[in-house]
């Protein structure tokens, strides 16, 4: 009898520290996992990553979406500042698409709403893709395969920029990187970190970072002066979210960045002048929170941030439909 009761008491016990586990999916933390998008439309999916790569959307023939948000990269391109149609220098360093679904808008300045507002600017930006929306709509309509593939997707053969843009951004709705060894540890897998890049984790959340950094992209949920305790000295031309607004106490406003995969998306911050995540981790440290990091410190700040690279979206490589007699052909030096 006494055994029986022991065993139910032992077996009651576990199913609480179960049913704990499973009603806590994730810690309680400032940052969340992140949830593998759900594909609802394939076909929207596939057509738009077409298009994401597909260099004939620019004036030049050269330039796609991909130049600068490279996937294979982190969906960036690694320069301080892009490079533009005939090699112009860019004014503004390229954020990554990736999770860029989970920001509250787009841009730096947060001057596009979503994906789909963004998708058109640097097909028509004379600094990026230099082309002309009826160009790049003229140039799909010409090509057999595209007209079919938009003809199956929207139901019409007919291509105009707003099909154009919300293909792009479906495509782009799918670049979530989730488990990555951090959000293997949030999620219960206590080995998924080691002690040094808990210990960073923690210097993270206690010393403020958090503040505005969070969420599941760690970041991309405000808009925050660059340069709180501390002016950020730039040369760069961008003044932050008053160049969208015209409201002076946006001055300097930048919409923070995510630190998903920012192991890969070097250098840093909106004129990409900060090269390494040190670098940046002190930058930050120093101006935002008005703290000097020893190197010891940093050292763990970056081991936990480099544990925010999740799975990159993998994929084959598009193929894409060939031009007809009639595609209007590109002019890359003119
Ligand atoms: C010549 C380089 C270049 C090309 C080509 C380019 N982009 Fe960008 N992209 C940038 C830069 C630079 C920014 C930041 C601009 C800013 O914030 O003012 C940016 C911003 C973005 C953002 C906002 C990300 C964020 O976190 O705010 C998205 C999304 C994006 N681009 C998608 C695209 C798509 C889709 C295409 C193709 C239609 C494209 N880009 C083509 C350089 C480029
Ligand atoms: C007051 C808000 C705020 C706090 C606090 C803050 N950040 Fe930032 N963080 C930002 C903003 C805004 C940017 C973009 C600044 C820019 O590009 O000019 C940024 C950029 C970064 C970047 C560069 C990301 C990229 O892709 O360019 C890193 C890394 C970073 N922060 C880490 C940290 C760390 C580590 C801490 C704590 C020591 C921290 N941040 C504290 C707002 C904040």
């Amino acid at each position: 009898m006494k055994m029986k009761v022991t065993g139910l008491a032992i077996a009651v016990a576990l199913s609480a520290a179960g049913s704990v586990a499973w009603a806590a999916a994730a810690k309680d933390e400032p940052i969340q996992p992140l949830v593998a998008p759900k594909v609802t439309n394939p076909g929207k999916v596939e057509l738009g990553k077409k298009l994401f790569f597909d260099t004939r959307l620019s004036k030049s023939g050269f330039i796609s979406c991909n130049s600068c948000h490279n996937l294979s990269m982190g969906g960036t391109d690694n320069l301080k500042t892009s490079i533009g149609d005939h090699w112009q220098k860019g004014p503004i360093n390229a954020p990554t698409v990736l999770n860029s679904s989970l920001a509250v808008a787009q841009f730096w300045d947060g001057r596009a709403a979503d994906l789909k507002a963004q998708a058109g600017g640097p097909i028509a930006n004379p600094g990026e893709m230099a082309f002309t929306h009826e160009l790049a709509i003229d140039v799909l309509q010409s090509i057999p395969g595209y007209v079919a593939e938009f003809k199956a997707v929207f139901g019409s053969s007919r291509v105009d920029i707003d099909k154009v843009t919300s293909a792009i951004a479906a495509f782009e709705e799918t670049l979530v990187t989730p488990d990555s060894p951090f959000d293997k540890w949030l999620t219960g897998d206590e080995k998924a970190l080691n002690a040094r890049e808990v210990a960073g984790y923690k210097l993270f959340k206690e010393s403020g970072c958090v503040a505005c950094h969070n969420g599941p992209a760690v970041g991309g949920t405000s808009f925050q002066k660059m340069g709180v305790v501390e002016p950020y000295k730039s040369t760069s031309p961008a003044g932050g979210r008053s160049d969208f607004t015209g409201k002076d106490e946006d001055r300097f406003n930048f919409k923070v960045p995510t630190l998903r995969n920012v192991e890969l998306t070097y250098p840093y911050f909106h004129d990409g002048e900060a090269a390494t995540l040190e670098q940046a981790v002190d930058v930050m440290g120093r101006l935002q929170l008005g703290r000097k990091y020893s190197e010891d410190e940093i050292g763990k700040i970056v081991a936990f941030l480099k544990t925010l690279t999740g799975d990159q979206p993998l994929f084959t490589i598009p193929l894409l439909p060939p031009s007809s007699n009639s595609t209007p052909r590109p002019t890359p030096f003119d």
